[in-house]
């Protein structure tokens, strides 16, 4: 088997594997933050992925891609219902989103769970070679540290925690918590989004467990061996800014931009929203806002115009088709009570789109609204500063999203406060232009400086030295 040096490990490869109507297959890049942060650093790493290929039942022969190998991990139908719509999508996802929705707990979710983490252990192992970097990935695969050290005591072991890490008093509800815990205590590095993500885990770690807790050191005890120094701490993410900024730059996509707003009759204020449809994003909260500000008469809807995007996610799971429901109702209900013949509220979009004609949105919208509930780092609102090579547009930003540890002049605001999303969403509207400048200027530069590159090389920095450490106490 061929041997790699830098290993990936994540739920979903980058691509999907996708069956169009006429029932021929094809590639497609895959949703989420995840995968838009890691292909850059895969890409200039020649490593190996080891993923799911996103369809139950698939038996594919590991290939190169576009210079990252890749190696499907198959799972069958079942083990997409348990492991992964079950145990992941509704146990641990709204568990660690604050149970915004409420968690469902399942014996057989958590065995197939178990399993499944072993099987993508298990393939990791087999293309690594011998001291190779593993990097695991996300709330799906939390197992997989301590299977993978138990197996292969040489390799370097990461993980990163895409999404929140709950308060104890919410994850202690988890029947499993003490075996989620000992599973990533097998990484020698474990990543969080923000400073409140790991000191949840600290407190986790010494109230289920004989580890003790040094800031962001954890000495894991364990019978028999050494103790083992784990790192545990904040690495925020990011996203390949210079890139996005390029091709918000190209001469094409700021026409398309134009036509994006003529398309729309050129209202004054065209503000955004871009989200997988999930309850943690706070889609119902933002339209109320602009529903109320409606009603009210405060602005008009000639005016000012509401894109959402909402790109299909995890549609068999029944609160996210509940969420579906709900959502296109309150659409529905807004435009029908709002909208003119010849300008509507809401236009409403479920599906994804390509880079390009997101880019062209950011730079067709005033405003962009990111009002999650919860969310571990939110990159769409990244991704709008860095398409904003012009110094324009306003973001609000919702303070339970990661990136508002570091977006400070963005319109912070608490999404459950309607009539104060409403008074910043009027704010918003009639920002002068001297102060969306000031402001997307300091935004920008953050987001140019801590880019994907950036996270990454603190990440992996950090698991070099805990490998240093380790070399030369041996
Ligand atoms: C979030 C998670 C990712 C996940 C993505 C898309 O970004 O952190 O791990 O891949 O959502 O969700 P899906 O269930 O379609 O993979």
């Amino acid at each position: 088997a061929a041997e790699y040096d830098f290993v990936v490990v994540s739920n979903r490869l980058p691509v999907d594997h996708v069956v169009d109507d006429d029932g021929a297959t094809s590639w497609k890049a895959s949703p989420g933050g995840l995968v838009t942060a890691l292909e850059p650093i895969m890409r200039s790493n020649d490593g190996a992925w080891v993923g799911w290929a996103g369809r139950p039942d698939l038996d594919i022969a590991p290939f190169d891609n576009d210079g990252i190998h890749i190696v499907p991990v198959p799972l069958s139908a079942e083990d997409v219902e348990n492991y992964y719509e079950g145990f992941s999508n509704d146990t641990l996802w709204p568990l660690y989103h604050d149970v915004i929705a409420p968690p469902t707990y399942h014996r057989e979710w958590w065995e197939s769970y178990v399993a499944v983490n072993q099987r993508f252990a298990d393939a990791a192992a087999a293309v690594s070679a011998e001291g190779a970097v593993v990097w695991v990935q996300d709330y799906q695969l939390q197992l997989v540290p301590k299977m993978l050290r138990d197996k292969r005591p040489d390799l370097t072991i990461g993980f990163f925690n895409h999404i929140p890490f709950p308060p104890y008093g919410i994850y202690s509800q988890l029947p499993w918590r003490a075996a989620i815990i000992e599973g990533l205590l097998g990484a020698d590095v474990i990543g969080f989004q923000r400073v409140a993500d790991a000191s949840n885990f600290a407190r986790a770690v010494r109230r289920l467990t004989t580890s003790t807790t040094k800031t962001t050191t954890i000495e894991v005890a364990s019978p028999g061996r050494a103790t083992r120094r784990v790192i545990a701490k904040a690495f925020p993410i990011s996203i390949d800014s210079r890139s996005f900024e390029e091709l918000a730059r190209q001469p094409h996509i700021q026409a398309r931009a134009r036509e994006i707003r003529e398309g729309l009759g050129n209202p004054k204020t065209i503000m955004l929203g871009v989200d997988r449809l999930d309850y943690t994003k706070g889609i119902g909260h933002r339209l109320k806002a602009y529903g109320e500000l409606l009603a009210d008469g405060r602005i008009k809807v000639e005016d000012v115009t509401l894109v959402q995007v909402a790109s299909p996610s995890r549609e068999r799971v029944q609160a996210y088709m509940d969420l579906r429901d709900e959502i296109e109702l309150t659409v529905g209900r807004i435009n029908g009570d709002f909208a003119t013949m010849s300008h509507t509220a809401i236009s409403y979009h479920h599906h994804g789109y390509p880079r390009e004609e997101m880019a062209a949105l950011y730079l067709a919208a005033d405003i962009m609204l990111v009002t999650a509930l919860r969310d571990g780092m939110n990159l769409v609102a990244k991704e709008y500063v860095a398409a904003r090579f012009d110094d324009d547009g306003v973001l609000i930003l919702s303070e339970f999203a990661g990136a508002s540890d570091e977006l400070k002049r963005a319109l912070r605001i608490n999404p459950h406060d309607i009539d104060g999303l409403k008074e910043i969403i009027l704010q918003a509207i009639s920002m002068p232009k001297r102060e969306r400048a000031a402001r997307m200027r300091s935004l920008r530069k953050r987001v140019l400086e801590y880019d994907v590159s950036r996270w990454s090389t603190a990440f992996l920095s950090a698991l070099a030295g805990v490998r240093g450490d380790r070399d030369t106490a041996e």
